[in-house]
């Protein structure tokens, strides 16, 4: 749990944020058993930003995988960062509920939840049952 942090941290450390100044990590473990890893890239047209975590899947998928089985992300923030809405929902399509998720903080401080925890009630294939 704590090398996929420190993954986290380094990948942070390329993140593309000159305009919120607000660097994101993110490390995951796959299915595979491959760490792969994302970092917030912002864009001068502010919407076309994308968050460290939404990288990490896109390099994961983009690697052949198809599922997480652990994922951490690290920011310079006053408590264990909270990953977005969006994200939360990145992540649910490729990781069961009971899935780790660790939240730190770049001075140490960590917070462990899952995936269920982050986003509960969440949309999934089921709702489509009738399709
Ligand atoms: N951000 C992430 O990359 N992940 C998070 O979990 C929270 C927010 C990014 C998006 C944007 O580049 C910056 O942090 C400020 O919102």
């Amino acid at each position: 749990m704590m090398s996929l942090v420190e993954d986290a941290r380094r990948v942070r450390e390329n993140a593309h944020a000159p305009y919120s100044k607000f660097k994101v990590g993110a490390a995951l473990i796959a299915g595979s058993g491959k760490v792969y890893l994302g970092c917030n890239v912002e864009n001068v047209a502010y919407p076309e930003g994308t968050c460290a975590e939404a990288g990490a899947i896109a390099a994961m998928v983009a690697g052949g995988d198809t599922s997480i089985t652990e994922i951490a992300v690290i920011a310079d923030s006053p408590k264990p960062v909270s990953p977005c809405g969006g994200c939360r929902q990145k992540i649910a399509e490729f990781a069961s509920g009971d899935v780790r998720v660790t939240l730190a903080t770049t001075d140490g401080v960590v917070h462990q939840t899952t995936v269920a925890a982050l986003l509960p009630g969440s949309f999934d294939a089921d709702y489509m049952s009738r399709v």
